[in-house]
């Protein structure tokens, strides 16, 4: 596993700013991307390089950014900023907030809360050359095409790091250098707890920069730095929704490039989405469209899409899964979803199963071998191994008060447009006829049968739907009008017509 950068290393991270940009109701930190809350992607990377303590410090939306932090990382330290009065004065309030825990030696690295491609890697780099330059400060630094907004980093004619200084507060001279403050500084602790006082506000924004930290550094004769980093990306900040957006394709496409360099057939990385935490195996196959989110599992060999959307499901090994949205079930190996199948919550193929077109599952056990292969919906049950459920099957699982079971036994064959109104059970190897509405239990081996035997109304549509093209149509065929060639006490009584409507 990850080695710690240092053996005593303190991680802040700024997450006090309120992100008005966003124009959100949600704090900008909370947004997701991958799966994954960017704080959450970001405290994933800092937790890898194992730092001894976490600092948060918060400020807009507390409570909530809190609670959300601490779930992530429960030994976090949480430190209120109340004004959000610049980066160096959010450091002082983290730093005041670990006052008893003698982190006044060590380093200290000051991250965003908002920087989701950050990675683990990068951090323990910037951290290992931080101490082995035994510098005051060291910038996590950057060249980019276009640096507008970034704080720049000076150098002297020597090239030695002198200051950052604000886009505000810049020079003309000064607007082109290319080279930008990422954000991520690294720190001496012992310097700056002494630095964090002697920092002022006297600049355009009226903030405590902590930036300032470098020019303090080198007037007193204090070494400082820059840590370059190729891939800029990974400290990129996300201030708006498009560039949330932007984040996300980007961490996308560094995500599906992973999985295929893993042995995972993504024909098109454009459309397919994957979450940060989902598990493939080698050989799996991904067709177009295809989103595979959460915690979802897929192994060797299955193949998922094309238009499928699975979220926090098990997909077992050479499982075929066509056009489908699943969350929170689980399909075995060998088994056949789709297309259009909703796997809803609580749902378990099994082996070898098959879950066919314009089916619905929730809460239902299909065992091994077993199918429902055509318009169902199987709530609230379990099928036995080697069953067939008839094509048009309801397990009718609610009374209008609670929610009922139905079980059916192994290798049971029920027949097509049935109704199941549970609780109900029908036993191994029992059977049911096309339309049977089964109330009562059916034992093993019997067939059920429900329904009078078929009674053909003659002269129904002439006498009942007069006038209309169904009677000419009969009529054409030959047909009368009821009772010319039966006895009228056979007419069917008034409620009873097989129209459902009722005779006025
Ligand atoms: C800061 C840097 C700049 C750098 C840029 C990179 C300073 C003075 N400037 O500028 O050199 O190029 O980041 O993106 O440090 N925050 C707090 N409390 C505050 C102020 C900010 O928690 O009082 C947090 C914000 O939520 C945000 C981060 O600190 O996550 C950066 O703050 P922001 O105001 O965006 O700094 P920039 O002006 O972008
Ligand atoms: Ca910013």
């Amino acid at each position: 596993m990850s080695r710690a950068a240092t053996n005593n290393l303190t991680v802040i991270v700024l997450a006090a700013g309120g992100g008005t940009r966003m124009r959100s109701k949600t704090m900008k930190v909370l947004h997701p991307l991958g799966g994954r809350s960017m704080i959450g992607h970001v405290l994933l990377a800092v937790q890898a390089v194992e730092p001894r303590r976490i600092v948060a410090v918060i400020g807009h939306q507390r409570d909530q950014v809190g609670a959300h932090i601490r779930a992530l990382v429960p030994d976090v330290v949480l430190a209120v900023q109340e004004d959000q009065q610049g980066t160096g004065d959010a450091v002082r309030v983290a730093m005041e907030a670990l006052a008893d825990e003698a982190a006044e030696s060590g380093t200290v690295i000051v991250a965003y809360g908002d920087t989701p491609l950050l990675e683990g890697d990068s951090l323990r780099a910037f951290a290992a050359e931080h101490e082995a330059a035994q510098r005051a400060v060291s910038i996590l630094s950057g060249v980019v095409s276009e640096p507008y907004g970034y704080g720049r980093v000076v150098r002297d004619a020597d090239g030695d790091v002198v200051a950052i200084v604000e886009e505000k507060d810049a020079s003309r001279d000064e607007r082109e250098i290319r080279e930008i403050n990422s954000g991520i500084l690294a720190f001496d602790a012992a310097f700056l707890v002494e630095a964090l006082p002697k920092l002022g506000n006297d600049n355009s924004k009226g903030e405590y920069y902590l930036t300032d930290t470098v020019r303090i550094a080198r007037d007193a004769g204090l070494t400082v730095g820059a840590f370059t980093i190729d891939d800029v990306r990974q400290t990129e900040g996300a201030n708006d929704r498009a560039q949330l957006a932007d984040l996300g394709r980007e961490m996308n496409r560094r995500i599906v490039t992973r999985w295929m360099r893993d042995g995972v057939t993504v024909m098109d990385p454009a459309t397919t989405w994957i979450d940060a935490d989902v598990v493939l195996a080698e050989d799996v196959t991904i067709l177009p469209g295809t989103q595979l989110l959460g915690t979802t599992v897929v192994l060797e060999d299955a193949v998922i899409g094309p238009d499928t959307t699975l979220k926090d499901c098990e997909i077992g090994a050479g499982a075929r899964i066509v056009r489908a949205h699943g969350e929170l079930a689980v399909v075995r190996g060998g088994a056949t979803v789709g297309p259009f199948s909703y796997l809803r919550p609580g749902t378990v193929l099994g082996r070898d199963g098959k879950i066919g077109a314009f089916v619905e599952t929730k809460n239902a056990t299909i065992g091994d071998g077993a199918k429902v292969p055509h318009l169902s919906y199987v709530g609230d049950a379990e099928i036995g191994e080697g069953s067939n459920i008839g094509a048009g099957t309801v397990f009718a699982n609610y009374d209008g008060v609670a929610k009922h079971r139905t079980v059916v036994g192994r290798h049971a064959r029920t027949g097509s447009n049935n109704t199941f109104v549970a609780p109900v059970e029908i036993g191994d190897g029992a059977a049911t006829a096309g339309g049977t509405v089964v109330r009562r239990d059916v034992p093993p081996g019997a067939l059920a049968v429900s329904g009078g035997p078929q009674r053909n109304h003659e002269g129904w549509a002439v006498t009942k739907r007069p006038g209309t093209a169904q009677a000419r149509a009969a009529e054409a065929a030959g047909a009368g009008p009821a009772g010319a060639r039966e006895a009228s006490h056979d007419e069917p009584d008034v409620g009873s017509d097989p129209s459902g409507e009722t005779e006025s």
